[in-house]
């Protein structure tokens, strides 16, 4: 394994089955309540034990979640009435404390790493996808207009929670979503993971929770090779993120569910491409097919409409793996725990998704 010369980007990770009680919130945190900022999604104060947890800090922020949450038009409002709530000073030695998804967690990161020039951040995600990923590595970001994570900082929390309790009220569509995050760390660090995947009955949810800490790890592996994205490997998390970001934008599915999709889409082109063999290829698509209950295209497009080339072309350009105007970097694989960066034309991703059916002739 190649080490790093950078600074670790890992956080102290802590598997809890419910939110600490008011005498473990010091040890638990490492801050007294006064001390800390919660800042939450509104929509988990309708879980039982939330809003109770909640009561504990004197200081405290409820947030719509989303993207709208993270439209750069909008931080300077939510900083001033979150100023507003700490009344004239901030606590001495304060911190944040991130509570919901991965769209709180780029939100409170972000405003964690420039709020007096950065204070501790705690994520405590309450959605899969964050409690495997975005919660880990550091990224924090905003959107600016349509573009996504356009501007943000690398600043990883000093410790992320996870609390099981809190992962139970999660709906079918979301779990399909943490899913497909899932699927995509088994294909890029394949192995005893990418195995255990394809051995794995999918029908409780208890599954997607005895994969978080392995998840994590091969998060972490990828994160540690290069952790500020200079040396490229931090692009193979990307992997399904091309296609996948598109019909985030375009048919608002769910972050994961398209990553799904995208999963697919870099798995078949791979394939067409003569870098995977047919016998991965095949158990590739079965394991991200079966793994998260994604619709074929052509289901898909019983209930949806077909993008134009113009459409896509103009989500493309938006993306941050684009290289130039005509190029974009393509996560591909050769095998399982084998990702694989490519630059390719924006031409051939788009005969490649007329292929595939993704777009209309
Ligand atoms: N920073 C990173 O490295 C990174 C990596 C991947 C994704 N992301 C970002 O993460 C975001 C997507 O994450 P997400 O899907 O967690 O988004 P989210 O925060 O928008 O949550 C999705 C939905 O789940 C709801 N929710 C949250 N917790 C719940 C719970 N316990 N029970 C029921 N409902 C709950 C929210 O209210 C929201 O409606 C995107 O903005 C994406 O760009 C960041």
């Amino acid at each position: 394994m190649k080490t790093s010369k950078f600074p670790s980007l890992r956080s102290q990770v802590l598997f809890l089955e419910d939110l600490p009680g008011i005498k473990k919130i010091s040890l638990v945190l490492g801050f007294e309540p006064e001390q800390i900022v919660v800042i939450y999604d509104k929509k988990l104060y309708a879980h039982p034990n939330v809003k109770a947890w909640l009561k504990k800090f004197p200081l405290s922020y409820g947030v719509r979640a989303g993207e709208k949450l993270k439209d750069i038009d909008y931080f300077p409002l939510h900083l001033k009435k979150i100023m507003k709530v700490m009344g004239p000073s901030a606590p001495q030695n304060m911190c944040f404390v991130s509570l919901g998804g991965g769209s709180l967690g780029d939100f409170v990161g972000f405003l964690a790493s420039i709020f007096k020039r950065g204070v501790p951040l705690i994520h405590i995600p309450t959605t899969f996808l964050a409690a495997m990923d975005s919660a880990h590595g550091g990224k924090t970001a905003l959107n600016v207009g349509t573009v996504k994570n356009q501007v943000g900082s690398f600043y990883p929390a000093t410790a992320v929670l996870i609390i099981q309790s809190l992962l139970q009220t999660l709906s079918k569509k979301q779990l399909q979503s943490a899913a497909g995050e899932l699927m995509k760390m088994g294909l890029i660090k394949g192995g005893e993971l990418g195995s255990a995947l394809q051995g794995q009955s999918k029908e409780e949810l208890k599954w997607l929770w005895d994969f978080l800490p392995q998840a994590i790890e091969a998060k972490y592996e990828v994160v540690e090779r290069d952790p500020f994205e200079t040396q490229g490997e931090r692009q193979w998390l990307n992997l399904g993120h091309s296609l996948g970001h598109i019909l985030e934008a375009h048919y608002g599915l769910a972050h994961g569910t398209a990553v799904a999709h995208g999963l697919v889409f870099s798995i078949q082109w791979s394939f067409h491409r003569g870098y995977l063999k047919a016998q991965d290829t095949e158990d590739m698509l079965h394991l991200v097919r079966e793994g998260t209950g994604i619709s074929s295209p052509e289901e898909f497009f019983r209930q949806n409409k077909k993008m134009s080339l113009k459409q896509m072309s103009k989500y493309l350009n938006q993306d941050k793996k684009r290289i130039d105007r005509s190029h974009l970097s393509f996560v591909f694989l050769s095998g399982w725990g084998r990702p694989m960066r490519r630059k390719v034309t924006q031409e051939s991703f788009f005969t490649e998704a007329r292929r595939q059916g993704w777009i209309s002739f």
